[in-house]
């Protein structure tokens, strides 16, 4: 389950407690199933994936890409796949490491790994979340946040967007205080 840490250094754990904490933002926390299917499973657990392997995930989990699609006009959704022998990992991931928005909302549903968002709440006060397999996070778009990998470096998540106009961070410049909870 996701924990969150405040920064007073406290870590919550339970989910209502986690939700109360993260009312003020907006932020939707769910639980989503992960297929149980066999085959899909152990394509989840590999550490890298073919296109192919992708998309046989990918389409395993479409009834919630359907659903977005239907209610909120979601057009695309892809999977992402990052593991410590990425080319070039420490620079991808350092674009999203420092305090930034973007101009859509942050879907994700995390399927493998484990992943930490941050977030700066509308009083100014930090907050980090770590965020496990069979968690949707929405992050509304214009929300101050940042992420980063835990030492295991290992993350899979469908993404779901509601354009196709790409995928970039708007750095705010505002300091990450709160020590990292992963
Ligand atoms: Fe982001």
């Amino acid at each position: 389950m996701a924990k969150l840490k405040l920064e007073n250094e406290e870590v919550i754990s339970d989910i209502n407690r986690i939700a109360a904490e993260m009312a003020p933002l907006g932020i939707k926390l769910h639980r989503w199933e992960i297929s149980c299917d066999p085959a899909v499973k152990e394509l989840i657990g590999r550490q890298t994936l073919t296109d192919a392997e992708k998309a046989i995930i990918l389409s395993a989990h479409d009834h919630y890409f359907n659903e977005l699609a239907k209610r909120d006009g979601y057009q695309t959704r892809d999977l992402i796949v990052i593991h410590e022998q990425v080319p070039n990992i420490d620079a991808m991931l350092a674009k999203f490491d420092k305090c930034h928005t973007h101009a859509e909302d942050e879907v994700r549903f995390i399927i493998d790994g484990e992943g930490v968002f941050g977030f700066v709440r509308p009083d100014g006060s930090q907050v980090e979340m770590l965020i496990e397999p069979g968690e949707y996070i929405n992050v509304p778009v214009g929300t101050e946040h940042w992420f980063h990998l835990t030492p295991k470096k290992r993350i899979k998540a469908i993404r779901y967007f509601t354009s196709t106009a790409g995928w970039t961070p708007e750095y705010t410049g505002t300091s990450i205080r709160i020590p990292a909870i992963a």
